[in-house]
């Protein structure tokens, strides 16, 4: 700039002020540019965070069960106990599963093998701050393994409205959340029909004649 304006044509007062105004526009720009920098900064971690939702805690299969045991609404707790996937940990503890592992060149004991561990257990690899005080390993595939994590939709206002539930983190389980672990990654894995796997693990409401006949009755 001094060099395109000759200084012996300014007098002092000009001079000052180009620089004044050298100054100023400096400092402005400086300005707007730390702004934008900590726009750019924080712009996308505020905005992911506010998008995330908190994770949702793991109550464990005694938590639900304390609700869904009845048999007028299907008994979901007894089904499952009676399952193999509440016994999907213990197993990893037999004879059989000591070859599995073996065979699949996994060392050690197999119910501490992360690489069993992430399809015979709920919520492996979960943050310890996550897993209620109810919550056991030892239950295996338990209800949260494919209705996710129930800390914020297991409560009656809650859960007796489906899009609240499904907004509070509750998942309507489908062939797909089988085949996260129903798979070929699954040592000795001889394939998945959903329909006849679903058959071995079905726990639906019974439908309910006596609800549907009820306003017949006073009739009679
Ligand atoms: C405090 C009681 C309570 C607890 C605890 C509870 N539920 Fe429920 N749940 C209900 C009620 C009430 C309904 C509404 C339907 C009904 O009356 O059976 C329901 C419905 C459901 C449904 C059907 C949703 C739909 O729209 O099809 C699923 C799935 C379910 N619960 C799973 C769970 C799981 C998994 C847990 C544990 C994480 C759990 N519930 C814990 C009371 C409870
Ligand atoms: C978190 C992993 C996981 C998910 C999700 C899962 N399973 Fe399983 N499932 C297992 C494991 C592990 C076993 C073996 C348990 C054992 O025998 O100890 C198993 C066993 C079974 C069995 C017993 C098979 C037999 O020989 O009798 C059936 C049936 C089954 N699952 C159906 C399903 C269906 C249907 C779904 C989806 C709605 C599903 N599973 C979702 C891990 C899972
Ligand atoms: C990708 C998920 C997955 C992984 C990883 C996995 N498993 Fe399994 N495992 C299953 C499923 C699903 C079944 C049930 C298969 C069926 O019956 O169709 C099963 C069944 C078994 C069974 C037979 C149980 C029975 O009742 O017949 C044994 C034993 C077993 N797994 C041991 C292991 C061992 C040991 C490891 C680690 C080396 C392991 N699994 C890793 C998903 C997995
Ligand atoms: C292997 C996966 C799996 C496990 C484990 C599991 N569920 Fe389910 N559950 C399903 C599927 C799949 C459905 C059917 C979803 C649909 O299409 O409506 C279902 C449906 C339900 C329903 C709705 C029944 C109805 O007809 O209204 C309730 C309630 C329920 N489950 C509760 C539980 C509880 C409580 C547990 C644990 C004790 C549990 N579930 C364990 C997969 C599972």
């Amino acid at each position: 700039m001094g060099k395109e304006v000759h200084p012996m044509e300014l007098d002092e007062r000009e001079v000052s002020l180009i620089e004044r105004t050298f100054v100023i526009t400096g400092v402005a720009l400086a300005i707007v540019f730390s702004l934008a920098c900590l726009v750019i900064l924080f712009w996308p971690s505020n905005g992911a965070s506010a998008a995330e939702p908190a994770p949702h805690k793991f109550i464990g299969a005694e938590k639900c069960g304390a609700c869904h045991k009845s048999d007028a609404k299907g008994n979901q707790l007894k089904q499952w106990q009676g399952s193999k996937h509440s016994h999907a940990y213990q197993t990893l503890a037999t004879k059989e599963a000591k070859e599995v592992a073996e065979k699949a060149g996994v060392k050690g004991d197999p119910q501490k093998a992360p690489e069993c561990l992430k399809c015979h257990v709920t919520a492996f690899g979960a943050a310890a701050s996550l897993l209620g005080e109810k919550f056991k390993m030892s239950d295996g595939v338990q209800c949260e393994a494919c209705h996710g994590a129930g800390g914020d939709y297991a409560k009656v206002p809650v859960m007796k409205d489906r899009k609240k539930a499904v907004e509070n983190g509750m998942i309507i389980p489908d062939e797909k959340t089988c085949t996260r672990c129903h798979n070929e990654s699954a040592p000795g894995f001889k394939g998945f029909d959903f329909k006849e796997m679903w058959k071995k693990v079905a726990h639906k409401k019974p439908a309910a004649p006596t609800a549907k006949e009820a306003p017949a009755k006073p009739a009679k």
